[in-house]
């Protein structure tokens, strides 16, 4: 048996109070050396512009969400000199994807399970924490585990969003909770994971769950007292009737045509969730949202393979106060490859080259290339292209690969707006699978990128993770389901064949990279290559530098300009979510957390090497001359896989592996490798015991706890056939494991 996070709590807890901070004098009293914050304390003239870069106001900085601070007392020269300043262990061992916002002197993050924790942004001290008591069962409706991407700040309280949909206004001084609203329809599989945005007193929050089946949307509430104020539907309603929302005249207008007659989207809702970007543009007073993949993916099963499918993978502009279109434009239209747009959005002005109407490049007198100032709106999403569109009206100007190998497109017309699609890639359409690059964890996910005003460089987490996609066996799409991923898509042969050679030929096409991207000239500038992908957010400073967190364990500092490594300090963890930084009395800091998890890791166990790199959930803070030093690194933990015999008949492991595949594969791992986050079954101590193997599989016996029952999906003798599948599988993995010890003891 694993040693699950609750029995792990209390002695983290205890180590929380040991570690907490380094130099800290325990009679100082929270409330001098962390003063409370005001009504004052945030509002929107501060989120436009950031300030100074004292504080860290916003999950992205600014409103601009460039994640560029204006510090430079850490610098190129003496970034080698940072050391740990404090930390600060926390409870849960899942992906920590929040960047910590600081306002004065009081840092603020969320954790798994939608957690907050108040620190003394100096002393490290902990002040207050605040849990929301998500049921666990609520994982069953999480694609990516039970994340949580920050809280906003808006005049002296917090607001956050919730696993379980609810939107919560917190006192920023004390912790408690002020209001509390539904979102959403408990009855359907919607979760929260990203980070509420505050526009003139109004919160705007979105959802996720297009895996399952939802229709997604966004909604602005009163900041004072959590009345709803607008809703804007981002995909028509299935019913076909009107939603008295925002976004009834533009669906009718302009989306409902895109989708077809039938097709499953009326019964899965049709997906289109937005659960990351929502950017406020103060200059123009506009709202960007970045709308998610379609419900089921697959076009062809969604929507009979007809139709772009509005507002599916598109940024969509709207009114912040009332919630009115503005204008869109759709990155990839009838989606069929979970090719969101919901990833983070970047805004700036950018001088770019003037086109003629062909789209050539206007030179001046001087013969150089004429420019001019846009005002741009910047994406890196899943599909693999940089896009850098006018923010003014949604025009595309230019769409450039920012990975190598992508092969669903070769590239965009610049006139229309649209993909040269590969037509390969519509694998429902020619019956053939298509392994595509990029794959569904994107070549680029929710890790935040950063634009350093300085080089002009976007800084992008990226991920080479190519996919296949498979059709449908036979006539019609495959059923939906009301639990596991409906995808419309084939995935019981995603199994790796069981062949040593195969496998380490997968993984090492698997892998990552830091990519600095030119958005002027739509080139990459420099890269730094990393062995798996799935690392962490960027931050970058005006001292010349960009911080990255890694899956491997290690937290770097390159020089903006020349990509040169100039500084790697041993986390003992992965790294996935993007660092902050501040300044308080003259010091700067530069803070992150370490934790690992989410979509990847969760899902693609075999292919992550950072698998044996300890989960350690913990806050660390950083400063020049730092002589603090992280907690002792937990003792390796040497378990041996020791599966029962394998006596299931073929037919068994076969039909275990397909249900495992399709209901089991997004928490435990592709081929039953866990990713080091939920349970690896392979060393399950029930796995001989069919009656306690079946009470949680069917029963729900641990459905507190997260595990689901698949009762609805099948029966007593499918989960049999799992654990079957799952003995032999963990019989192959030990044989192989000891014929390279063999191997390895005899070279
Ligand atoms: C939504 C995520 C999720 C899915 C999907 C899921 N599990 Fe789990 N599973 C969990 C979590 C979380 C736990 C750990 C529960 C605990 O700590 O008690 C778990 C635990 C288990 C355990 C107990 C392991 C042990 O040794 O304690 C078994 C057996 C299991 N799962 C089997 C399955 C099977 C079979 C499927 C597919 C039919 C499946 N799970 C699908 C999340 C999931």
């Amino acid at each position: 048996m694993t040693i699950s996070a609750r029995t792990l709590f209390p002695l983290l807890f205890a180590s929380l109070l040991l570690f907490g901070c380094s130099s800290k004098d325990p009679e100082e009293p929270a409330r001098e050396t962390s003063p409370r914050l005001t009504p004052a304390d945030v509002d929107g003239e501060l989120l436009a512009t950031g300030g100074d870069g004292s504080s860290w106001v916003a999950a992205n900085f600014n409103y601009q969400e460039q994640r560029f601070s204006p510090l430079d007392q850490i610098d190129r020269s003496n970034v080698s000199r940072l050391g740990v300043a404090w930390t600060a262990e926390l409870p849960d061992a899942r992906a920590q994807e929040a960047t910590p916002i600081v306002v004065g002197r009081r840092m603020f993050v969320t954790g798994p399970w939608s957690k907050i924790f108040a620190f003394n942004a100096v002393t490290g001290e902990a002040l207050w924490s605040f849990d929301p008591e998500v049921e666990r069962s609520v994982l069953r409706n999480t694609c990516c585990d039970a994340v949580n991407r920050g809280v906003a700040v808006w005049r002296g309280r917090l607001y956050l969003g919730t696993l379980d949909g609810r939107l919560i206004s917190i006192d920023a001084n004390t912790g408690a909770q002020l209001w509390s609203t539904q979102t959403t329809d408990r009855s359907q599989p919607y979760t929260i994971t990203g980070t509420p945005r505050v526009v003139d007193n109004k919160v705007i929050i979105g959802n996720g769950g297009a895996e399952f089946g939802v229709r997604g949307y966004v909604s602005a509430y009163d900041a004072n007292d959590g009345r709803l104020l607008w809703r804007f539907y981002t995909v028509p309603n299935p019913e076909g009737e009107a939603d008295n929302a925002a976004s009834d005249q533009v669906l009718r207008r302009a989306a409902a045509r895109t989708w077809s007659e039938e097709g499953q989207w009326r019964e899965s809702g049709g997906g289109g969730t937005v659960w990351d970007a929502i950017v406020y543009d103060h200059e123009l007073d506009q709202l960007y949202i970045g709308v998610g993949n379609g419900s089921p993916w697959n076009h062809g099963a969604r929507s009979q393979g007809r139709g772009d499918n509005l507002f599916l993978s598109s940024i969509v502009a709207l009114d912040p106060d009332t919630g009115e279109y503005l204008w869109h434009y759709q990155e990839t239209p009838g989606e069929s490859w979970d090719f969101t747009a919901t990833q983070h959005i970047i805004l700036a002005d950018l001088r770019m080259p003037v086109r003629d109407e062909e789209g050539g490049i206007v030179e001046g007198e001087d013969g150089e290339p004429r420019t001019e100032s846009r005002k741009v709106l910047m994406q890196a999403p899943k599909n693999g292209f940089f896009f850098v569109i006018d923010r003014t009206n949604g025009e595309l100007i230019s769409a450039d690969p920012f990975i190598e190998g992508i092969n669903w497109a070769e590239g965009y017309n610049l006139e229309t707006g649209r993909p040269i699609e590969n037509p390969a890639a519509r694998f429902y359409r020619t019956g053939e699978p298509f392994i595509s690059n990029p794959g569904p964890i994107g070549a680029h996910n929710w890790q935040p990128m950063a634009y350093n005003r300085e080089t002009g460089l976007v800084y992008i987490p990226a991920n080479i993770a190519p996919q296949i996609h498979v059709p449908a066996p036979g006539e019609g799409p495959i059923a939906l389901g009301d639990i596991g991923f409906n995808t419309g898509g084939d995935w019981s042969d995603i199994n790796l064949p069981r062949d040593e050679e195969a496998i380490r030929a997968a993984i090492s096409m698997v892998t990552g990279q830091l990519v600095a991207f030119d958005p002027v000239a739509g080139e990459v500038r420099w890269t730094a290559d990393y062995p798996t992908p799935w690392n962490g957010g960027i931050m970058t400073t005006a001292g010349g530098l960009v911080f990255q967190g890694t899956a491997m364990g290690q937290f770097k500092a390159y020089d903006a300009a020349s990509g040169e490594e100039l500084w790697s300090m041993d986390t003992q963890s992965g790294v996935l979510a993007g660092a902050s930084t501040y300044q308080i009395d003259g010091v700067q800091y530069v803070a992150f957390t370490t934790g690992r998890g989410g979509a990847f890791a969760i899902t693609a166990g075999r292919a992550d090497r950072a698998r044996e790199i300890p989960n350690i959930p913990r806050l660390v803070v950083l400063r020049l001359g730092g002589d603090g030093r992280l907690p002792p690194a937990p003792a390796g933990d040497e378990r041996r896989l020791d599966p029962p015999e394998s006596t299931g008949s073929e037919a068994q492991i076969a039909q275990g592996q397909r249900l495992f595949n399709r209901y089991c594969l997004v928490c435990h791992g592709e081929g039953a490798v866990g990713g080091g986050v939920n349970p690896d079954l392979r060393f399950s101590g029930i796995l001989g015991d069919s009656e306690g193997w079946r009470d949680i599989v069917i029963g729900g016996a641990l459905r507190s706890n997260g595990m689901p029952s698949f009762s609805s999906a099948f029966d007593g003798s499918g989960a049999n056939a799992i654990r079957h599948y799952v003995i032999d599988k963990a019989n192959w993995d030990l044989e192989r494991i000891r014929a390279r010890r063999e191997e390895e003891g005899e070279g």
